[in-house]
């Protein structure tokens, strides 16, 4: 079997002051505010996993039809023998570039969810002999040491996790990944597109329950890691479409007026009721746009794919 190395490239108790510091920033900060990396502890990235299977949440089948259809076309065009991948997740899509990269020599899946990354990556070495799997345990947005591999490297940000930063993060995130190419390397993009109102907003509060379930997960989290004593359920999932910034915004709405307590922060926090704290934006993308923010960060869109009912995108981009 070919190797599996899981690499953590933050010091262990790095994480832990970075949870803090948003944690007291965002519960502080009026509107209230949580960032939505803190969702993907084991429990979370199971949960993020079942959402993919929900029949309102089309974005992970769109991307997917995407990638049966161009895989060859995007290993035709990159001929990628290391495949870098922010945000991996589960793996699970990444499969058929990783079959159509007939020349590929090490897969490097980064993710801040160690379950995820070790479920994948061991999965991946005993499914494709030969391939070198470098798992990085890593904040794709605070720059990452990529570990020395055989070129073309193709980094790929699938799933339309770019949408859950900022503008401001955003561009920050395009310029660093600007940064992890060399001439002839490339950069796969995913991103959810504008659609019908109605179609957006079920695919983020599902009839199951299951995102409100993901939703809540951060304050599992916070009490697990800050012994904080939220009660989830005192709080009710919204998600909520905003038209001027174009993006999905999930929130947590306080069901009473309460006192929060987070003990490692000596902090007690005010929630009045119907008060709501947002922990998510899911930015939805048009075609220009994405080609605006792309070429600011110094990179040139050369091809986009859409589904066949262009509710999803993926575009391959290169250093100008
Ligand atoms: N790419 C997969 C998973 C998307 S879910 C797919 O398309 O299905 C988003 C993934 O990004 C999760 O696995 C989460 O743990 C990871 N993630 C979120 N914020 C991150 C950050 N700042 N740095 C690294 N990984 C992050
Ligand atoms: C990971 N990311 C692209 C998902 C999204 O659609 O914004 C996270 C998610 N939030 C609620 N459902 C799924």
């Amino acid at each position: 079997m070919s190797p599996f190395l899981l690499t953590r490239t933050l010091p262990e108790d790095a994480t832990d002051a970075a949870l803090r510091a948003d944690v007291l920033k965002g519960l502080t900060g009026t509107p209230k505010t949580l960032p939505p990396k803190w969702f993907y502890d084991a429990q979370g990235s199971e949960l993020f996993e079942q959402i993919t299977e929900l029949p309102e949440y089309y974005p992970t089948r769109a991307e997917r039809e995407i990638l049966v259809d161009r895989a060859g076309e995007i290993a035709a065009a990159t001929g990628a023998r290391t495949l870098v991948e922010l945000g991996s997740g589960s793996s699970e899509k990444t499969r058929y570039l990783i079959d159509a990269l007939a020349g590929l020599h090490t897969y490097v899946p980064v993710d801040v969810s160690e379950s995820a990354l070790t479920q994948a990556g061991q999965a991946l070495v005993e499914e494709r002999p030969g391939l070198d799997v470098h798992a990085l345990i890593a904040d794709f947005t605070r720059g990452m040491a990529l570990p020395d591999t055989p070129g073309p490297r193709l980094v790929a940000f699938l799933g339309g996790t770019i949408g859950n930063l900022l503008p401001a993060e955003r561009a920050a995130f395009l310029a660093s990944a600007r940064g992890l190419l060399a001439p002839g390397d490339a950069l796969l993009l995913g991103t959810d597109l504008v659609k019908d109102e109605k179609v957006l907003v079920e695919a983020y509060d599902d009839a199951a329950g299951v995102t409100a379930a993901f939703n809540k997960n951060v304050l599992a989290v916070i009490n697990r890691e800050l012994g904080a004593d939220f009660d989830p359920g005192a709080f009710d999932h919204v998600a909520l479409w905003d038209t001027r910034n174009e993006w999905i915004e999930m929130r947590l709405r306080s069901l009473t007026a309460q006192t929060v307590k987070v003990p490692a922060l000596d902090l007690a926090v005010d929630f009045a009721a119907g008060e709501e704290m947002r922990t998510e934006v899911s930015a939805k993308f048009r075609k220009e746009g994405v080609g605006a923010e792309l070429s600011a960060a110094g990179l040139e869109l050369a091809h986009w794919w859409t589904d066949g009912a262009a509710r999803f995108a993926l575009s391959l981009s290169v250093a100008r």
